[in-house]
Formats: C-alpha cells, structure tokens, sequence
C-alpha cells in the first residue's frame, strides 16, 4: 500500500518554488493515492519567530494548499502541532540518528550561516523531526522540491537504524517523488540561488498572492543573458538564467522542456518573457484570487485544519503505541 506525506512550513508568503517544486505535484498525486499534507509550524519555530504572524501563516498556508486545488475532504491536511506525537516520535528518533548524520546536512550550515554557535538546538534536530512526520504514518513516498531530498536520506537512514537496533519491520524506507520541469526553481535575480522564502529581495520571487501587475513587473525585471534562447536543453549548459526561466515555462504550461526549447528556438528575452508573463497571471492569478477569498473566513479554514488533525491523529497514535513497545517503555 502506499501512503503520500508531505509537509510546508508556515514562514512567509508561498512563493512559485513551493508551488511548482511541490503543492503542484501534491495536487496532482491526490487522484490515485491516500496523502496527509501538513503545515509544519512545529518547524517553524526553529528559527526565530513572531508568534501572531506564526498564526496568520499557518491560515495563509492552509488557504494556498486548498487553494492549489487540494480537496481537504479527500486528503487529511493539518497543523503539526496539533498531532503531538510527531514531537514525541522525534524524540525517540533523537535518540536513533546520530550526530555525524546531522553534521552533513546542507540545509542546516545554509541556515545557521557563520555563527551557528547562536542557531538552535531545534534547527539541528530539524531534520529528526521531519523523518518523525514521515515515519509517524509509515508514508512511503514524500513529494518535495529538490532542497529536500538529502532530509529524505536521513530520514531513510533513521527508518532504517530504527529497524535493525529494535529488531522490527516497523517503518517502511519512505521514497521522494522529486518530479515535474521545475524541482528547484532558482531566484529571478540570480539563476545560481533557490527561490526562497528567505531572500531579502522581493523580486528575487513570484508570490503565489502577487498580483497580475506584479507578476508582470518582476518577470519583465528577472535577470536573462545576452543570448537568443536556445533550441535544446543541452544548450542550456552555463546559462542558468535561461534554465531556470524556460523550466518555470514548462512547468507553469505542463509542457517538457524540450518542447519549450523548440517553441522558443533563436527568439529574444522579451518575446518569451512576454508569453512567460501570460502563463504566470493564467495559473496564479485565479489561486491568489481563490486565497484571498478563503482568508476572509477563518472559521472554515480552522475547521478543515481541525477535522484533518482528528484523522491524522487516528493513523499515527497506533504507530507510536508501536513504536512505544518496540523500545520498551512500560505501559502502566
Ligand atoms: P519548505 O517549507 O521550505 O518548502 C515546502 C516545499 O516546497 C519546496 N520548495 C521548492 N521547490 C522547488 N524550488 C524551490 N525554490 C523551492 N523552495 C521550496 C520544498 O522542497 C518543499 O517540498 N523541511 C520541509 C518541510 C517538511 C517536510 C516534512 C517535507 C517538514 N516535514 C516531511 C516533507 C516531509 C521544508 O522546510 O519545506
């Protein structure tokens, strides 16, 4: 059987890196499978936070993933921290993965930056806690952005520690779905830097609530090159700019990037910045119009993120009771 999990932290506007590298996919994968989409606000607090914006993200959040598409009937979307055995699975998965793992993690010297004597204990054990979201519902594939796949390895690693120190079979190897043109989508201001929520620049990335004018202006603004485009993928070798802006074009327009490739074969920037402008405003405008109407009613988004969180609830407490009686903790 399989068994989707994903999850979003809830830290600033959602941006076109999130929805293409994965709410896109995440859509897509609910016709044929069971998923659980989380709003990963225990993540959230890993860095410092302000706590009423926390609240106001988790509801923004909620409203672009229903927004995208994903119907909260048929798959169970939630907050985190309101299912608290993801927290007390990752404790015991504190205990299983070791500190060398940890060590390794890209993500983790990105985020600390310079002085990562000052980061917190939470931001190195993030990645425990994300193999706790997955395993917590022995999930077995985990749709994300390309950022994501060494946590995805670790959290394999730790499913796999886990079965052999508890001689059990309890946790499936959960496998990334890394799909689609566009997996890491790459800042319009620079073709060698990730889309990020993070980045100070506001051009630097499309927000799935920008507007049709501001979609346009920060396309038209994105960095390119001097060259005419290319008629071959290959081609693209050295060019990053015009990599990430013909793979967002086949992403947005469903199409391979080969196909892209031939349709622009030889033209200018602006010519394809032009129609890159009219499929941006196609598929985002009406989600950033469909999220603004879902956020004039709290209720209703509370009310979706509570019934998800009763149902996630009902899978993952007999996985922890498992998991509870694997490593020998008394039952009274
Ligand atoms: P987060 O909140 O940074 O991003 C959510 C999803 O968006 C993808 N993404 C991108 N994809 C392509 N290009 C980009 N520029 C880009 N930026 C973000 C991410 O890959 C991700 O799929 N640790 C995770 C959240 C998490 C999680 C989990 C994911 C917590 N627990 C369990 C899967 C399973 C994160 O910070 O994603």
């Amino acid at each position: 059987m399989s068994r989707i999990f994903s999850g979003i932290q809830p830290t600033g506007e959602l941006h076109l890196g999130n929805y293409l590298g994965a709410l896109r996919n995440w859509v897509s994968l609910q016709h044929k499978h069971e998923c659980i989409y989380c709003v990963v606000d225990l993540h959230a607090i890993t860095a410092l936070h302000n706590p009423k914006q926390l609240e106001k993200n988790t509801l923004e959040v909620t409203a672009g993933l229903i927004a995208s598409g994903l119907d909260p009937e048929k798959n169970i979307i939630f907050n985190q921290s309101t299912v608290s055995a993801h927290a007390e699975l990752a404790w015991v998965f504190n205990c299983v993965s070791r500190l060398g793992w940890l060590n390794r993690m890209t993500q983790f010297k990105e985020k600390a930056g310079e002085n990562s004597e000052r980061a917190s204990a939470g931001l190195y054990v993030y990645p425990n806690l994300m193999a706790a979201d997955i395993l917590l519902y022995k999930a077995t594939h985990v749709p994300v952005g390309d950022d994501q796949k060494q946590h995805l390895e670790l959290a394999r690693d730790i499913a796999q520690k886990f079965n052999i120190d508890y001689k059990t079979e309890l946790f499936p190897l959960p496998e990334p779905l890394i799909f689609g043109e566009a997996t890491r989508v790459m800042s319009l201001r620079s073709g060698l830097k990730k889309m990020s929520k993070s980045d100070p620049s506001e051009n630097s990335r499309i927000n799935m609530t920008d507007g049709s004018d501001e979609i346009k202006k920060k396309i038209k603004k994105a960095t390119s090159d001097s060259g005419l485009l290319p008629g071959r993928p290959e081609e693209l070798v050295g060019r990053p700019e015009a990599s990430n802006l013909l793979g967002i074009f086949a992403a947005l327009s469903d199409k391979t990037l080969e196909s892209v490739c031939q349709e622009f074969e030889g033209k200018q920037f602006s010519v394809f910045k032009s129609a890159l402008v009219d499929i941006a405003i196609a598929v985002l405008a009406p989600i950033g119009d469909e999220m603004a109407r879902l956020l004039k009613n709290h209720e209703y988004l509370k009310s979706v993120l509570r019934d998800g969180s009763n149902r996630a609830n009902d899978i993952a407490l007999p996985i922890l009771e498992d998991v509870y009686e694997a490593v020998g903790f008394l039952k009274t």
